[in-house]
């Protein structure tokens, strides 16, 4: 069987930096813990004023062609997840296309291009279709080129824009991967629901609790539903479980809910029992809301044991690293949380080759994906090869004032004029608008 995953992957952050807990908290009138302990936000990642969506997600590309060596006829096909996109026809893949054929020989005429919607979790379907065109045998010997590319920014004064975020993350997805191998087994957990949608609208309509108990319903579903296919999970199986990450506090959550599934009639159950009693049967009670406060009960427990927190420490904490210092990157946000923790193990010595990880994604609207990956004997290398510290520490701070003039300028009703904050260098830049609207770029030495 062939074997078909990430070859490799590059990001792109927003080049300037708004820090959560001591410069947008104490307009806000809020505690800095909020961000810190709250949501595990530090600071977040903004556009400058000639960056967007395609900006960074060819400048994120173009980074990961050149490392790998590839040209224009490398890549069969080109995929852009996003739920930022500013036009309901044209692809942003196809001015991707036009920002790198301005780079590179020849041109991406044969390489099938489009664009992927469905809320955050869209970065994760554009894998699935470049993995299912490979397994098809139709690429003809060529890659895809994954792009998940997002401004996740909120209508000012919406509890949203505490979890803001800017970057893109460009993913080769090949046969005999360098990375990491995506295992065949899927879980989904899809429904119809309204917790954060876009209706023509650049900001979203949000009900944010709402769309945290959606999130864990969909994610408990889509892992059931992994194991109806790959077999019982088991919290020692995985090296690391990425999750998609809109703040590091939902992954909380949502980690203290699929280790408790996952240690269901198992040995660290049993070992458990003496300190915290075993975990509540929907059989044992006589209704669904007295089972659900004993589950609530047994977990505000169970995250307090060594078990627990030794497993958190180990397993999800590495994988937050990122976004705690970037923001929610929507569809991007899943892979940053798996490069978080590949980088971690990279600091760490640790061998992964081998091991397994166990990746959860999610969009509103709503549907949750569970996957696993096999890590690859290469994947040092590639791990290493990615400047993430870099790109984050060389990002210009901004104050309060400079971020709502930001937000008014990638704010697509309004029209201003606001000096840039930083020089561009070797990157695509947006420089304005043609003729039929369409937004234009350049390659800037
Ligand atoms: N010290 C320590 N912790 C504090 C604190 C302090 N001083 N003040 C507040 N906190 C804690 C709160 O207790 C809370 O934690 P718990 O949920 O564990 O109780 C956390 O910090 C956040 O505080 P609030 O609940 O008061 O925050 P809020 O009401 O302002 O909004 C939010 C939080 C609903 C997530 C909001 O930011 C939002 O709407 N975000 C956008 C929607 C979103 O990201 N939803 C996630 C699931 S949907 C998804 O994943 C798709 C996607 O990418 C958008």
């Amino acid at each position: 069987m062939t074997s078909v995953g990430i070859d490799a992957m590059e990001i792109w952050t927003g080049k300037l930096v708004l820090d959560l807990p001591n410069t947008f908290a104490p307009v806000k009138g809020e505690d800095p813990e909020k961000y810190t302990k709250g949501l595990g936000l530090h600071t977040s990642s903004f556009p400058d004023v000639y960056e967007d969506i395609v900006t960074m997600g060819a400048n994120a590309a173009k980074q990961l062609m050149d490392r790998k060596g590839l040209t224009p006829a490398d890549i069969g096909r080109i995929d852009v997840a996003t739920e930022s996109a500013f036009d309901n026809s044209k692809p942003v893949s196809t001015y991707i296309a036009g920002c790198l054929e301005q780079v590179y020989d020849g041109d991406f005429r044969h390489a099938n291009k489009g664009e992927r919607k469905f809320a955050c979790i869209a970065g994760t379907q554009s894998l699935d279709d470049a993995y299912n065109w490979i397994k098809a045998g139709r690429n003809r010997g060529r890659a895809a080129l994954v792009i998940a590319t997002d401004t996740a920014l909120y209508e000012r004064g919406d509890p949203g824009e505490a979890t803001q975020g800017a970057g893109a993350v460009a993913m080769l997805i090949d046969e005999d991967p360098d990375l990491v191998e995506l295992s065949t087994e899927q879980g989904y957990g899809s429904m119809d629901e309204t917790d954060f949608l876009k209706p023509n609208q650049q900001f979203p309509s949000v009900d944010g609790k709402r769309s945290m108990q959606v999130y864990l319903a969909r994610m408990r579903e889509a892992l059931e539903d992994y194991e109806s296919v790959a077999g019982r999970t088991h919290p020692d199986l995985f090296e690391y479980i990425p999750f998609h990450t809109p703040f590091p506090g939902m992954v909380r959550k949502a980690a203290l809910l699929g280790f408790r599934h996952m240690t269901r009639d198992t040995d660290i159950e049993d070992d458990l029992e003496a300190e915290i009693g075993r975990q509540p049967r929907e059989e044992d009670f006589e209704t669904w809301d007295d089972y659900e406060e004993a589950i609530r009960g047994y977990m505000d427990e169970l995250k307090t044991t060594e078990q627990y927190r030794d497993w958190y420490g180990r397993v999800i904490e590495p994988t937050l690293d990122i976004s705690s210092r970037v923001g929610n990157w929507y569809t991007g946000s899943v892979h940053i949380a798996r490069l978080s923790a590949l980088i971690a193990a990279a600091d760490e010595g640790k061998d992964m080759t081998g091991k397994q990880l166990l990746v959860g994604s999610y969009g509103s609207g709503a549907q949750a994906e569970i996957h696993a990956e096999t890590v690859q004997e290469t994947w040092l290398d590639e791990i290493e090869a990615v400047d993430v510290d870099d790109q984050l520490a060389a990002r210009t701070e901004i104050s309060f004032d400079d971020y709502e003039l930001i937000h008014d300028v990638h704010n697509h009703e309004k029209e201003i004029e606001v000096e840039e904050f930083t020089q561009p260098e070797a990157e695509f830049v947006f420089t304005g608008w043609g003729r039929m609207n369409e937004r234009r770029y350049e390659y800037v030495e």
